[in-house]
Order: structure tokens, then sequence, then C-alpha cells
């Protein structure tokens, strides 16, 4: 799969609502590099997402190099370490859930081989009155990882870049008024797509109005 009409075709044949249940966090990722036009064909997805007063505020900086991965992973991984440190002390519990721990696992996973990841893909956009917009590019992160599961692409959201920001949006040459929102690290995926494990809706669907049990 390299050809032009191989990535055009790729990921095309996936219906919409099956794309949907079955996308999910995927963070294992093999080394093997991604083709450039398939990271802009999950970017142009991005673009198709609404944005207020369709102002379309994104900027996608696909970060390969492996010395620039590595400079992004080193801190990645001390912050997301510190980030998630008591969740790790509350996993120790034997009562504690196993798919938490499953999750758990796989985000510890991701952040000591996320400079392995072959994409490092920021999202950055827009501030309104020098504060950040950070809801007007959450439309474009999800459609970014639909289109990775449609193409077989594995990726996840991330976020806790957020605790050097302004270090890395240095670092990828972003202006102050183009900050980084979201780091989705992409790959090919060592695991598969599936059905990701969530409450069912009826718990959650309220007719009318809000109701602490709905039927
Ligand atoms: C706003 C937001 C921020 C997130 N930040 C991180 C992150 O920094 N690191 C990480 O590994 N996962 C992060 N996630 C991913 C969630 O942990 C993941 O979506 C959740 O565990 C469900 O995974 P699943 O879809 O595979 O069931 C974030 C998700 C959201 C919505």
């Amino acid at each position: 799969m390299s050809s032009p009409t191989d990535v055009a075709r790729l990921g095309e044949e996936v219906p919409l609502l099956e794309g949907i249940r079955t996308t999910r966090a995927i963070r294992r990722l093999r080394k093997d590099p991604v083709p450039e036009a398939l990271v802009r064909k999950v970017c142009e997805a991005g673009t198709f997402a609404p944005s207020g007063g369709n102002r379309q505020p994104w900027h996608f900086v696909a970060v390969r190099d492996p010395e620039r991965r590595a400079w992004i992973g080193e801190r990645y991984r001390r912050a997301f370490h510190e980030y998630i440190a008591p969740a790790v002390e509350a996993s120790r519990d034997p009562g504690f859930p196993e798919a938490k721990r499953r999750n758990l696992r796989a985000a510890l996973h991701l952040a000591d081989h996320i400079h392995e990841a072959p994409v490092h893909l920021f999202v950055a956009g827009w501030t309104r009155r020098g504060r950040p917009q950070l809801q007007a590019l959450f439309p474009a992160i999800q459609n970014i990882l639909l289109a990775c599961r449609a193409v077989g692409l594995g990726a996840s959201l991330t976020t806790v870049h957020q605790a050097f920001q302004r270090e890395v949006d240095a670092y990828l040459g972003l202006p102050e008024e183009i900050p980084t929102c979201a780091l989705i690290p992409i790959g090919w995926p060592e695991g598969r797509y599936g059905r990701p494990p969530r409450e069912p809706v009826d718990g959650r669907l309220h007719w009318d109005h809000f109701s602490a049990e709905p039927e």
C-alpha cells in the first residue's frame, strides 16, 4: 500500500457508525513509518470538522524526525508519570477494576514508548482575547481519530503535553496565538481495533428532563 490510488481508496469502505463504535485509544504502535499521504489524508478528514463561524482554526504539525520525537517523548514521559502517579498507587489495591488497570497499563506503555511512534501529530489552534479556544479543535481531533481508524492506523488522543506546552509550542515554532491542544501519536497498531468498553446509552439518555434513574 503506497500508490496514490491505494491511499485514496484506503478506509473509504468503512461504514461511518461501525467506524465510530470501533474507534478506541490504540496506544501500542509499531515503529514502521507511516506514508506521508496517509498523514495528509487523516488531517484532511480533520479539516471537514465544524468550527465556530467556519473559522477553520486548526493547524497540524506532524513530527517525524526521530530526534524531535525523542525530545517530545522525554518530556511527555516525565509529565505523564507525574500525572498518573495517584492512579498507579490506587491500582495496587486488589479491588481496582481490571478494565481500568488495562487502560492504565496501555497509557503507561504509550508514555514509555511514545518516542517510537512514527508520527507525533500536534493539533494547534486559535486564541480569542488571549485565551486558547481548545474546544474549537476537538471536532477536528475526533475526525482525525476516526479517519485513523478507517485507514487502519493506530492513534489516541493525548493532552498531557499541556504540562510543558509553552516549551513544546516554541520548539515546534508555533506563535503564541496558535497554541497546541492535542498530541496524537500515530502508527500502525500492534493490536486490532475493536469495540471499547462503554456503558449502555440508556442510562445516560434522558427524555425531556434529567432523571437520576432514566428508564
Ligand atoms: C480530553 C482528553 C485527554 C486525554 N489525554 C490523554 C493523555 O494525555 N494520555 C493518554 O494516554 N490518554 C489520554 N486520553 C485518552 C483516554 O484515556 C481514552 O480515551 C480513554 O481511556 C478511553 O479509551 P478507549 O476509547 O480505548 O476505551 C485523553 C482523552 C481525552 C478525551
